[in-house]
């Protein structure tokens, strides 16, 4: 085999962590595949990561090949694929693998895979590869709910993850025969959301994502409140949940734990995720006020509706025969932010950092970043992240905002898709946090 069809032999040595890609765009990407069946979901990750930009190497363990072959992975990666340490011996290729590889993502990974490599051992080429890199390693498993609830696999998973690996946990569900339980690989879109988000984080000088949230409580509202008018129609708006979903894949990645509710979103739970479902503004303002006292960090990300029908017809409402139109009388809803600065400033329990999205519009009287300072001092979060909606944003995979303060004063800028502008957004978080303990001469995390 010539040498330009070795994986990423083109770039020739190792980057050093300082040279590494940030984000999937031009990054090589080793993807592991182990011998399990949902090795055929995968395929949508390869495919997924290829269509984000990344120089994708797969690496099947020589089992895996029993469920999906080779050349599917060549077919969707553009790349040969080998699975044995004893072939191109002469370029070293298992060593090469995951020297130059900037991002390792092992899906499924079985519980065979996760013991070899807490051991450290070097049987196979994937395991081979795992053992060289030095570039951040992200592992969905999938197996049966004994194998993952087994002591040893507990055991090898928290040394994995103590050591920096990103260890999925499993979704719950149907697996192979008629049981259901966790143990499912989680969907290929789950896994892209965290490699997006690991490969975006920023790193410490060995490489490794920074968990500067560490042992941090983040509570993250996404989505859009639906306001019933009767059993079939309701009020909404067009928020998609997207960046509140890469809010938390990224505050996960960093090391917090995430309490995500969840207004109407059609999306698989981040993995490593409480998720608790609501659906009007009025829910979701029962829900924050319940949980932010048990939380260090609130962001507020979803679209609340400002009115809701002053009541909701048990029946739906019928055309009659006048040629009129129903009146609908509206009410205002809670303003969840707004309510959440007050009750820290009267002394309950609160989150440190309490932080707003704005999404604003210019108009004859002001710009939008104008209006937004006016909501800052209005809303007294301790930021605001101010999105310019007068673009197409809603639903897209890009975004550019301004934060905020609470005097309005801009702290910084971020643009790029939804997972860098929410990695931007909890580095301001993290400064916001430090600053609060300063003042009251606590610990920094
Ligand atoms: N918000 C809230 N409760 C509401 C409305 C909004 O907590 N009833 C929160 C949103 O989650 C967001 C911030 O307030 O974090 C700003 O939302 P936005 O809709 O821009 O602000 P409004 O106060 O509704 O102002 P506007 O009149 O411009 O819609």
């Amino acid at each position: 085999m010539a040498s330009d069809d070795l994986p990423c032999a083109a770039a020739g040595s190792a980057r050093s962590h300082a040279e590494r890609v940030r984000g999937l765009d031009g990054a090589r990407v080793l993807v592991g595949v182990c011998g399990g069946i949902a090795a055929y979901k995968a395929a949508h990750l390869v495919r997924g990561l290829v269509a984000s930009g990344a120089q994708v190497h797969v690496v099947p363990t020589p089992a895996s090949l029993q469920f999906v072959g080779a050349a599917t992975w060549e077919a969707l990666s553009h790349h040969p694929v080998r699975t044995s340490v004893f072939e191109d011996v002469d370029q070293v290729a298992h060593v090469r693998l995951g020297q130059e590889a900037d991002l390792v993502v092992v899906a499924p990974a079985t519980a065979d895979l996760l013991a070899r490599v807490r051991m450290g051992r070097a049987d196979d080429l994937l395991a081979a590869g795992l053992l060289v890199t030095r570039a951040p390693v992200i592992m969905a498993p999938a197996m049966h709910t004994e194998m993952w609830e087994h002591p040893a696999t507990r055991e090898n998973v928290e040394v994995l993850r103590r050591r920096g690996v990103h260890v999925m946990d499993p979704a719950v569900g149907r697996l192979t025969g008629a049981d259901s339980g966790p143990g499912r690989l989680p969907e290929p879109e789950s896994i892209l959301d965290r490699v997006r988000a690991v490969a975006e984080a920023p790193r410490d000088a060995e490489g490794r994502v920074r968990q500067d949230l560490a042992g941090q409580r983040v509570l993250i509202s996404a989505g859009g409140t639906r306001e019933d008018l009767d059993p079939v129609r309701y009020l909404t708006n067009a928020s998609s949940g997207k960046q509140g979903w890469a809010l938390a894949e990224a505050a996960l990645a960093r090391g917090a734990q995430v309490t995500l509710l969840a207004a109407t979103v059609d999306r698989e739970t981040p993995s490593g995720a409480r998720r608790r479902d609501v659906r009007s503004a009025e829910d979701l303002a029962a829900a924050v006020a319940e949980e932010r006292g048990q939380h260090d960090v609130l962001i507020m990300a979803a679209a609340v509706a400002d009115f809701t029908p002053t009541t909701r017809g048990a029946a739906k409402i019928k055309k009659d025969d006048s040629g009129g139109v129903p009146e609908l009388p509206l009410r205002r809803t809670p303003d969840i932010l707004a309510e959440s600065v007050q009750a820290r400033h009267d002394g309950a329990p609160s989150p440190r950092v309490i932080v707003g999205f704005a999404a604003e519009t210019g108009d004859d009287a002001a710009t939008a970043l104008e209006h937004a300072r006016q909501k800052a001092r209005r809303k007294g979060a301790d930021l605001l992240v101010v999105n310019d909606v007068s673009g197409d944003v809603f639903g897209s995979d890009r975004n550019a905002v301004h934060m905020l303060d609470a005097t309005g004063e801009e702290l910084s800028r971020a643009e790029g898709s939804k997972t860098a502008v929410a990695h931007a957004v909890l580095d301001a978080v993290v400064e916001c946090a430090a600053e609060a303990l300063d003042r009251r001469g606590g610990d920094v995390p």
